[in-house]
């Protein structure tokens, strides 16, 4: 099997910490550099000097806020000028909890500029050089809530559908082009994300963080959580030349989590 990523380029966005983290440790791992891009440049410093290296190739950071749409086009246009993407993993922070009903909509507006125009921005962004090489890996990491919403996350709920149907827009216009779009649907993963959707549950409910994890893991038939290294192989091998055949798939890491099939 063909899991071979020397000579590509990979920019892995929200890549300071969680599932991130994780891929662009894969990735390099497979062979790619790395870029590393999120918001707190101190912690994508660390990230970056601890990938696998091989002689001649250099790992990099861009430090750009997601929800700051001009900056991140302008940031994101000036990298790959200098070092072409031919592998993008879109991901960023989920939005905040709570029911659909009682958002604002300013939240649901934050949400969308995060995770649907932040990506059409990166995409326009990489997509020359992916046409170009005829080759190219676009990854979204979204939610299992694109199959089955989760209760508490309404706002998130409603902005994974968005992308789900704008990545499998994606997945048919670019295929000609030797490109593949696909998502990846994280379970439940150990990470910062998780953690405060444990804290909100537990805050919610009056129950302790104990009882909602033990709640949240009998859900799963795998029976625990996932690392996010589990979560990032997947990712990792979507973006392998082996993966070439797989194209406009949601796939759930989710333990066996989700009831639909
Ligand atoms: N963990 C789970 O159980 C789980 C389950 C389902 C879905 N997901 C989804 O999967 C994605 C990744 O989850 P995770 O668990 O890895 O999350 P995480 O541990 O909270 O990491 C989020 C990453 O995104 C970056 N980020 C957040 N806001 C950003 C912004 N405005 N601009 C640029 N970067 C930003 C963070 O870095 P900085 O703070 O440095 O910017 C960090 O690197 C999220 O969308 C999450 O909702 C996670």
């Amino acid at each position: 099997m063909d899991l071979d990523l020397t000579g590509r380029h990979a920019l892995v966005c929200g890549g300071s910490e969680g599932i991130g983290r994780a891929t662009a440790h894969e990735l390099a791992l497979l062979g790619a550099e790395v870029t590393v891009l999120a918001r707190r440049a101190d912690a994508l410093a660390i990230v970056r000097d601890a990938l696998p290296t091989v002689p001649g190739r250099r790992h990099h950071l861009l430090a750009v806020d997601m929800d700051d749409t001009d900056g991140l086009r302008t940031a994101v246009e000036a990298h790959v000028a200098a070092h072409p993407v031919q592998i993008l993993v879109n991901n960023t922070g989920g939005p905040p909890g709570g029911p659909a009903h009682a958002a604002p909509s300013q939240a649901f507006v934050d949400a969308f500029r995060r995770h649907l125009l932040a990506g059409q921005i990166l995409v326009q962004a990489v997509l020359p050089a992916m046409r170009d090489a005829h080759w190219g890996r676009i990854v979204n990491v979204v939610s299992t809530s694109v199959r089955e919403p989760i209760a508490g996350l309404g706002v998130s709920n409603t902005v994974r559908g968005a992308v789900a149907g704008w990545a499998k827009t994606l997945s048919r216009e670019l295929a000609g082009d030797g490109i593949t779009v696909n998502n990846v649907l994280p379970g439940y993963t150990r990470t910062g994300r998780i953690e405060q959707i444990i804290a909100d549950r537990s805050a919610r409910t009056g129950r302790s963080s104990d009882a909602v994890i033990a709640e949240m893991e009998a859900s799963v038939p795998v029976g625990r959580f996932a690392d996010a290294a589990e979560t990032a192989a997947a990712i990792a091998f979507l973006c392998a030349p082996a993966a070439a055949y797989i194209n406009g798939v949601s796939l759930p890491v989710d333990g066996g989590r989700m009831a639909s099939i």
